[in-house]
C-alpha cells in the first residue's frame, strides 16, 4: 500500500475509534523520552490521540491510556521506562488502564523480548516505523482485547498528513528527514531509526506556510543529520521534486527565510563532515537563521574520533569553527561530546577540553558513554572503567561551567533580540524569553509581549539564565 493510501486507512480506524468511544469522557497521559524527533513523534501521538476522543491529563491515576514514547541512545532511558511499568502495573490490575509503548527502544529485540517476559500486561508495542499505525492497532485491543506488537525493521517510509497536537503555539518543530546512514561507532540511531530519508520540499514548506499562518514564530528543523537533507536523493537519483528552488539543506534554508511571519530558524542536528559552504553562506546571509549552530564535536581526539566513525580530524574541526566564525557575524556555537568511549586515554580526552578552551561554546551537551547492544563500540575491549569516565566527565563539566560563567558575563549591558515565550516558571510576575543563541533571559513586561521578538538590555547574569530590561531604543 502506498504511504497516503495507508493515511487514509488510518483516518477511518481514527473515526470508528472515536465511535467507540463516544460520550465517554476518556484521557491520555504520555511519556516522551530522547531528542526533539521524538518529541515531534509524540506531538503527532498526541494529534492521533486526540481526534479519537481523548484528552490529555498529567495525572497518570485518572488516565485511560498510558503513552511512552522511548529512546534507547544512553542506558538510563530503559531504568525509567522499566520503573514506569512497575507503577502502571497497579493502574492495570485496578481499573484496566491501556499501555502502549512506543519508540526507538522497541525496536531493540531484547528490550520487546523483556517487556514481553517481565511486564506481560503492557497492551501494544509499537515502533519507529509503525507509529502511524497507532489508530489501527489502538482499534484491535479496544474491538478484539488482546496485546499487539506492531514493530517491523525496514529502511523507513515518510508518511505526511498525520495530526499533530503542539506542545507550543509559539514555536513549532519540522522533522525535515527521518533515519541516519551515518553509524557512528557508539550510535544505536540508525539501527532504531533506519535509513536516511527526507521529506519532499513541497510538504515541508506547506507546513511551515501553515505554521506562520497559526501565528508561529519560531520554526526548528529536525533530523539526525540536517545538512544531509536530500543527499541520498540526489545521489541514488531517487525521484523528488523540486519546489520553491529547494534541492538541498542551503535552499531549504533560503526558501523558509522568505515565509512571512516566521521570525526565527533553527536547525540540529548538522554533522561536521557534511557542513558544506552553501549551508555557511545561507546563516550568514538569511535574516532569520539564528546565528547559534550545534555542531557536535563528540570528541577532540583525531584518533578516537576515527574510531567513532565520525569522518573529521581534530583539526578540521578547528578549520570548520573558523571558517564559520569568519563568515557569520555573532556566531556562537554548542555542542555534544561523549567521554570514555572505548579506548579514550587521558591524554586523548585532553584534546576534548583543547578543543572546548579554543571553541568557546556557549553550551555544551556532556554524555558518559554508555554501552549500546548491536553497535561496534560495545564489541570493542577497551571499555574503560566508570570511575574514570566520571573523572573526565567532572573534569569537563567544570571547565565548561567556568566557560560558560566568564560567556554570561559578556551579555551584561548588550541588547538582545529576545522571543518572548510566557510568564516565568518560577516567578510569575516576570516573562521569559530567548536570545537568538538561545539564552533565557527574564524580565519584567505587559502579558501582551508574548509571542513578540522585542529589545532587552541585559542588567545581570546568572549561571543558567539572564536578567533583562524592556530597551526602548
Ligand atoms: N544525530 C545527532 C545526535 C543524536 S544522539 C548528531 O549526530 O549530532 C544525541 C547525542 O547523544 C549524540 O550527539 C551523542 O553525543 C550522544 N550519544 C549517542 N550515543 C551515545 C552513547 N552510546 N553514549 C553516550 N552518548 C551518546
Ligand atoms: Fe548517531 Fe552519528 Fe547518526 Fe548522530 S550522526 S544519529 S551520532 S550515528
Ligand atoms: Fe533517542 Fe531515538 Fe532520539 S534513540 S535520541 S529518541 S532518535
Amino acid at each position: 500500500m502506498d504511504t497516503s493510501a495507508e493515511i487514509k486507512l488510518q483516518e477511518q480506524y481514527i473515526k470508528k475509534v472515536k465511535k467507540i468511544n463516544v460520550n465517554k469522557d476518556l484521557k491520555y497521559t504520555i511519556l516522551t523520552m530522547g531528542c526533539q524527533l521524538n518529541e515531534n513523534d509524540s506531538e503527532k501521538l498526541c494529534g492521533m490521540l486526540e481526534k479519537m476522543g481523548y484528552i490529555r491529563t498529567d495525572n497518570q491515576k485518572e488516565a485511560d491510556i498510558a503513552v511512552f514514547n522511548t529512546c534507547c541512545v544512553r542506558e538510563n532511558a530503559e531504568d525509567k521506562l522499566f520503573g514506569k511499568l512497575g507503577e502502571l502495573k497497579r493502574l492495570k490490575e485496578e481499573k484496566g488502564i491501556i499501555i502502549a509503548i512506543g519508540g526507538c527502544m522497541m525496536q531493540e529485540k531484547h528490550i520487546t523480548d523483556k517487556i514481553k517476559q517481565s511486564y506481560p500486561f503492557v497492551d501494544i508495542l509499537f515502533g519507529t516505523h509503525t507509529l502511524h499505525k497507532f489508530p489501527e492497532d489502538l482499534h484491535k485491543v479496544l474491538e478484539e482485547k488482546r496485546k499487539l506488537e506492531d514493530i517491523i525493521d525496514i529502511e523507513g517510509k515518510i508518511y505526511e498528513g498525520l495530526p499533530i497536537k503542539r506542545d507550543s503555539n509559539i514555536k513549532a518543530s519540522v522533522t525535515i528527514m527521518n533515519g541516519c546512514n551515518n553509524f557512528c561507532s557508539y550510535c544505536i540511531v540508525p539501527y532504531v531509526r533506519g535509513r536516511e530519508r527526507s521529506r519532499q520540499p513541497r510538504n515541508i514548506i506547506n507546513e511551515v506556510k501553515d505554521l506562520a499562518k497559526q501565528g508561529y514564530k519560531e520554526i526548528t528543523l529536525l533530523g539526525q543529520n540536517v545538512n544531509s537533507y536530500l543527499r541520498v536523493e540526489r545521489e541514488k537519483n531517487i525521484l523528488f521534486e523540486e519546489y520553491e528552488g529547494v534541492n538541498s539543506f542551503a535552499t531549504l534554508l533560503t526558501a523558509i527565510n522568505k515565509i512571512d511571519g516566521i521570525e526565527r530558524i533553527r536547525f540540529i542536528s548538522p554533522h561536521p563532515k557534511d557542513f558544506t559552504d552553501d549551508v555557511i553562506d545561507a546563516i550568514a546571509t538569511c535574516d532569520k537563521v539564528c546565528k547559534l549552530v550545534h555542531l557536535p564535536l563528540q570528541s577532540g581526539n583525531t584518533k578516537v574520533l576515527k574510531e567513532m566513525n565520525r569522518k573529521y580530524t581534530k583539526e578540521q574541526y578547528l578549520e570548520l569553527v573558523e571558517k564559520m566564525k569568519a563568515k557569520i557575524p555573532n556566531l556562537t556555537l554548542s555542542t555534544d561530546i561523549i567521554v570514555g568511549f572505548p579506548g579514550e586515554t587521558d591524554e586523548e580526552f585532553e584534546d576534548t577540553l583543547d578543543v572546548v578552551r579554543k571553541v568557546g561554546f556557549e553550551q555544551v551537551y556532556m554524555f558518559i558513554y554508555s554501552r549500546r547492544v548491536g553497535t561496534p563500540g560495545d564489541k570493542m575491549e577497551n571499555q574503560i572503567p566508570e570511575d574514570i569516565k566520571h573523572k573526565r566527565f567532572d573534569k569537563l563539566k567544570a571547565l565548561v561551567e567556568s566557560q560558560i560563567e566568564e560567556n554570561n558575563q559578556k551579555y551584561v549591558g548588550t541588547i538582545q533580540k529576545v522571543l518572548v515565550e510566557g510568564e516565568s516558571k518560577n516567578n510569575k510576575q516576570m516573562l521569559t524569553g530567548r536570545t537568538d543563541s538561545n539564552k533565557v533571559v527574564i524580565f519584567e513586561g505587559n502579558k501582551e509581549l508574548i509571542n513578540q521578538v522585542i529589545k532587552l538590555k541585559i542588567v545581570s547574569e546568572h549561571m543558567w539564565y539572564l536578567k533583562g530590561a524592556i530597551y526602548e531604543g
